[in-house]
This record gives C-alpha cells, sequence and structure tokens, in this order.
C-alpha cells in the first residue's frame, strides 16, 4: 500500500502530532508523516524525534524578515514532498509562498467552533464570551485567520468550573481523534 506523505507543523507540546503518529503506526493507515517542522524549540518534536521522523526549526529571528522565513519555511514543507500540510498547533499565520506551494493540500486545527472565536487564543476567548458550548474545528487552510472552508467539528461543553486549561484539555481529548480522522480521509482519498 502506498500511503499519503503528509508533512507536520508544530509549535506547542504536540499531542495532536503524537494521536497522528500513533495512527500512523497501523498497518492500514492510509498515510505516513514524513517530516515535522517547528517555528521553535518545541517539546512537540520529542514525539516525532521518538518515531525517529525528520525534524525541522525554522525560526522567525533566524531570517531577515517575514517574506525570508515564509519562503525558508515553504522550502522545509518542499523538501519533505508531502501530498499533505497538517497544521497541528502551528501558531504561525503561513503565508502566499507556502499557499501558492500547497493551496488546497493544508489542513489546520483549531480549539473553537469556527466561525467563532478564530486566531490564537479560540479556548480564552470562547471562555471569555461564555459560551455554554464550544468545540473543535478542522479546517482548509486559506489566506486568512481560520477562514478557511470547514472539513470537521466537534463540540464540548463549557462547564461552570473550567478554566483556559482545563477546557483546551477537553477540547484537545475529542480535536485528536477528529484530526487523525481527517487526515486518514483526505491521505485515503488521494
Ligand atoms: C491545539 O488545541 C490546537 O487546536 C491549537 O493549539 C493546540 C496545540 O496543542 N491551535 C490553535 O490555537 C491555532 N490557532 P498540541 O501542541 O498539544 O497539539
Amino acid at each position: 500500500m502506498t500511503r499519503t506523505p503528509v508533512a507536520v507543523l508544530i509549535s506547542g507540546t504536540g499531542s495532536n502530532l503524537a494521536a497522528l503518529l500513533r495512527a500512523a503506526q497501523e498497518p492500514t493507515c492510509p498515510y505516513a508523516v514524513v517530516g515535522v517542522i517547528a517555528d521553535r524549540e518545541a517539546s512537540g518534536l520529542e514525539h516525532a524525534r521518538g518515531a525517529g521522523i525528520p525534524i525541522e526549526v525554522v525560526r522567525l529571528a533566524d531570517h531577515a524578515d517575514r517574506a525570508a522565513w515564509d519562503r525558508a519555511l515553504t522550502a522545509a514543507v518542499t523538501r519533505l514532498e508531502p501530498e499533505l500540510v497538517v497544521l497541528a498547533g502551528f501558531m504561525k499565520l503561513v503565508g502566499p509562498p507556502l499557499l501558492a506551494a500547497f493551496g488546497g493540500r493544508i489542513i489546520n486545527t483549531h480549539p473553537a467552533l469556527l466561525p467563532a472565536f478564530p486566531g490564537a487564543h479560540g479556548v480564552r476567548d470562547a471562555l471569555a464570551h461564555g459560551v455554554k458550548i464550544t468545540g473543535a474545528s478542522v479546517i482548509e487552510v486559506d489566506a486568512g485567520v481560520d477562514t478557511g472552508r470547514i472539513l470537521a467539528q466537534t463540540a464540548v461543553d463549557v462547564l461552570e468550573t473550567d478554566t483556559e486549561d482545563t477546557l483546551h484539555e477537553r477540547i484537545k481529548a475529542v480535536e485528536q481523534p477528529l484530526l487523525v480522522d481527517v487526515v486518514r480521509r483526505l491521505a485515503a482519498a488521494r
């Protein structure tokens, strides 16, 4: 079986990456994670190291400006020759070069029910607004901030006692299988 090559981009603890890697160990999994790229020395890179998967860190601070970083990021992703690019807690907007190279093949996971609460603080913003239901969304990435086509969503109840951390943990618990399911589905269709 030929597996669809997937590149994963992260900035954080990489629990979504870990879920993708776990599922990829199953013999019938239709995708393979061919590389992990981070914009910082993210703790989640340990999951890739543990699985013997190539890693690259492309730091904004190591580049002359944002445009140069965008080009370097695109070059790093391109070297992996992925068919699908998964933003799994990647906390930077991807720029025009990556969209030009992989447009329609980049997906992002977000800890809120888009189009509500886009951006970097989806959990905090939902809690501050006082919503009773929030959740996780997996979307196609376009040039906007979390504006792309919605591919899948799962709802999570907000509890009276929730803090940003407790709510985010419950969201992550549903977000991981949701993301794995979408990546499986897209990979199988290719
Ligand atoms: C995830 O909940 C993801 O939805 C969120 O960062 C977390 C990363 O967790 N992404 C965003 O907020 C993007 N706007 P992880 O590093 O444990 O996978």
